[in-house]
């Protein structure tokens, strides 16, 4: 019998259990208005709020969001260090918020590129925030999806040497970042382009994509609304014919 390369069917719900969002667009929205791009990048935050509260409302489990990949340190190093002043600054002003609101935060991204300030704010927070359960906010920083598998598989491989030549689905799951998470139902990415941006390339093998022109300082809890609909109509079927659904229950 041929066996799946995906572990197995994930069970499909009418509310995502974890939705991963690329935040795209703030520069072009400052763009629109005459302002200058941190502008974009302070009224994305806005929007983080919204969409965390309206999240953990609506029951999703987890919630990742993009907020700097490997490759935005590629652009000029005042919008780099505005971009890493407002993490330090949502470490330090937000979290009390998420702590009282019951979400635990994960941070996900190789913190190897980041200040000592930040790596230690980030544990802080963590530590924080890590009893809760009503909902996971992780936020990627300096993530890419290619470093996550290389990262995932050097230290399964390093921790056990004699799986080299036969590393299964289910050893490598829990090296990667978001082991222990359920793989994203829902991708949203705002701002119109339509490509992944090395995110989540393991992970949203998958996962339903929605892509909306909206800029992320515009995405509102109606926005979200609009795309979880869209989800609901999507026929989840996994290799498997449209006939299948309606008379199997999962099976691999
Ligand atoms: C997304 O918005 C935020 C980050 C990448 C940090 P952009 O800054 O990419 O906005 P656009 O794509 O230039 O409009
Ligand atoms: C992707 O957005 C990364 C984040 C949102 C953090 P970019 O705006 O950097 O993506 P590309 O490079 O245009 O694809
Ligand atoms: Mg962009």
């Amino acid at each position: 019998m041929h066996t799946s390369s995906t572990l197995a069917i994930p069970e499909v719900g009418e509310i995502p259990r974890h939705i991963a969002i690329i935040m795209d667009g703030n520069g072009r929205w400052a763009k629109t208005r005459g302002l200058p791009r941190i502008e974009g990048h302070r009224r994305g935050v806005e929007a983080v709020r919204t969409v965390v509260q309206h999240c953990a409302e609506l029951g999703v489990e987890h919630l990742t969001l993009f907020a700097f990949s490997s490759e935005n340190w590629r652009r000029p190093p005042e919008e780099v260090h505005f971009l890493m002043g407002l993490f330090r600054l949502m470490l330090k002003r937000e979290v009390a918020r998420l702590d009282k609101n019951g979400i635990r935060l994960r941070i996900i991204g190789n913190r190897d590129g980041l200040s000592d300030e930040l790596r230690a704010l980030i544990e802080a927070a963590e530590t924080k925030t890590a009893c809760h359960t009503r909902l996971t906010l992780n936020v990627a920083v300096n993530y890419g999806g290619r470093w996550d598998l290389l990262n995932a598989f050097n230290r399964l491989l390093s921790d056990r040497p004699e799986l080299a030549g036969r590393v299964s689905e289910s050893d490598l799951w829990p090296y990667l970042a978001l082991g222990d998470a359920p793989e994203p139902d829902l991708f949203i990415r705002t701002g119109g382009e339509q490509r992944i941006s090395n995110f989540l390339i393991w992970q949203l093998a998958y996962t339903e994509l929605y892509f909306t022109p909206v800029f992320w300082p515009d995405f509102d809890a109606a926005a979200l609304d609009a795309a979880i609909q869209w989800y609901r109509e999507r026929e989840r079927r996994f290799g498997r014919t449209s006939e299948q659904l309606t008379t199997t229950q999962g099976g691999e």
